[in-house]
Formats: C-alpha cells, sequence, structure tokens
C-alpha cells in the first residue's frame, strides 16, 4: 500500500503522478513526517554526512524546528531518517521557500527527495502560497534534475552565493495549478 497519512497530508497524488520505475524505487517502508526537535541529533549528523559546506549549525537547525514559519519534513525508514525538506515562509508574502533538501547517501536514487519535494509543495499549498522557490548550487547537476524534472523553472541567479563561491540558480515553481 503506497498511500501514507503522513500528519493529514496524503501522496497518494504526487505517487499516481510518478513513473512506475521511480514509484517501483520508494519502498513502501518510507514514512514522511513533520520533524520534531527530539529529531535534532539525526540531522545534524545528516547535515555533516551530506553538505561539505554551507551547513546549518545546531542551533540554527534547533531553532528551525521549533520555529513557526518553517516546517522541516523528515523522510524515515526503520526508525533511520533518510532525508529532509525544509520550508520557509514569510508573513504576507505567497512565495514559499524550500530552505533545505538533504538525503543521506545511502538512500539516494529511490525518489526520496522527489517525495520530499512534492510534501514540501503540499505544505506550502496549505499555508496558501502560490510559488515555491529555492536555491541551488549551480554545479550541482543531480539537484538539478529532481527540480527540473518536478517542474521547476530557472529564474535568475544570485553570484559567488555559496562558500566556494560557486553561484545559486534560482528555481520556482508555481503551486495554484497543481493538484
Ligand atoms: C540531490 C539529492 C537531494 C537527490 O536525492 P535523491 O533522493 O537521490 O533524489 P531522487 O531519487 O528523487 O532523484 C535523483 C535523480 O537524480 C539523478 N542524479 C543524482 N546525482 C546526479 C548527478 N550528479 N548528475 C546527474 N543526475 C544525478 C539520479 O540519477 C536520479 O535520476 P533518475 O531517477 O532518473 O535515475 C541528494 O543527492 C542529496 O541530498 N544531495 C546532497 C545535498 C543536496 O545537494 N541537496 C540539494 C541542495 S539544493
Amino acid at each position: 500500500m503506497l498511500v501514507r497519512r503522513l500528519h493529514g497530508w496524503r501522496l497518494c497524488g504526487y505517487l499516481q503522478q510518478m513513473r512506475t520505475s521511480r514509484l517501483a524505487k520508494l519502498s513502501h517502508q518510507v514514512q514522511i513526517r513533520r520533524g520534531k526537535p527530539t529529531d535534532l541529533d539525526a540531522l545534524l549528523e545528516l547535515e555533516n554526512q551530506v553538505f561539505a559546506t554551507d551547513r546549518m549549525s545546531r542551533r540554527s537547525l534547533r531553532r528551525l524546528l521549533a520555529s513557526e514559519s518553517a516546517v522541516a519534513m523528515v523522510a524515515r525508514a526503520h526508525g533511520a531518517i533518510m532525508g529532509v525538506a525544509i520550508v520557509l515562509f514569510r508573513a504576507n508574502s505567497q512565495v514559499a521557500r524550500l530552505y533545505s533538501l538533504a538525503v543521506a547517501p545511502k538512500y539516494t536514487g529511490r525518489g526520496i527527495a522527489s517525495a520530499l519535494l512534492a510534501t514540501a509543495e503540499k505544505i506550502a499549498r496549505s499555508h496558501k502560497c502560490r510559488s515555491l522557490r529555492l536555491e541551488v548550487h549551480e554545479r550541482n547537476r543531480g539537484a538539478i534534475k529532481v527540480y527540473r524534472r518536478a517542474g521547476y523553472h530557472e529564474f535568475g541567479s544570485y553570484r559567488h552565493y555559496y562558500q566556494d563561491r560557486g553561484h545559486a540558480l534560482r528555481f520556482e515553481k508555481q503551486l495554484s495549478d497543481v493538484r
């Protein structure tokens, strides 16, 4: 059964859209739920595993997990956190921001990032946001592939945005007509 209830969210619409091959890769054991303060250690470990630079500190992560203007969604299986997506909201703005998307190396290639992204979009829509934006390192081909495949389009860039002075590409997806 590949339909899971996740704090009131259902992934079924998204899963119905996934190609059969990708669906087969996403184990039915994977659950996506909202992150909790008790996930802090595991999320910090994931952050350190996945990002070589521009890492979030323990303090920043703790603040995000407690913040009313942020939602962290974690993908879990067998008690382990496999990945996380963090979405930020601003008062009086209909634009949400995907602040972080990360999947532990041993779980990549199974559609987990794509599932987290779809969940992030549902959450943004529930906050009445009309679009979701993100920044991605210009050389991050894996992530860019995930975003393009999910319907994001490039609309700008920030020069020397990252600690390695790499440029960020800005991507956006309109959510209002997405069901
Ligand atoms: C990028 C990332 C989130 C993808 O997670 P994932 O769960 O493997 O993503 P999915 O399984 O949904 O899709 C991965 C796709 O990208 C492809 N891919 C992965 N690395 C790639 C690369 N270097 N170049 C091109 N494509 C790549 C895979 O082949 C796969 O495509 P396929 O299904 O057609 O085979 C994960 O690798 C990650 O956490 N990377 C480090 C952190 C990061 O870069 N986060 C994004 C910051 S903006």
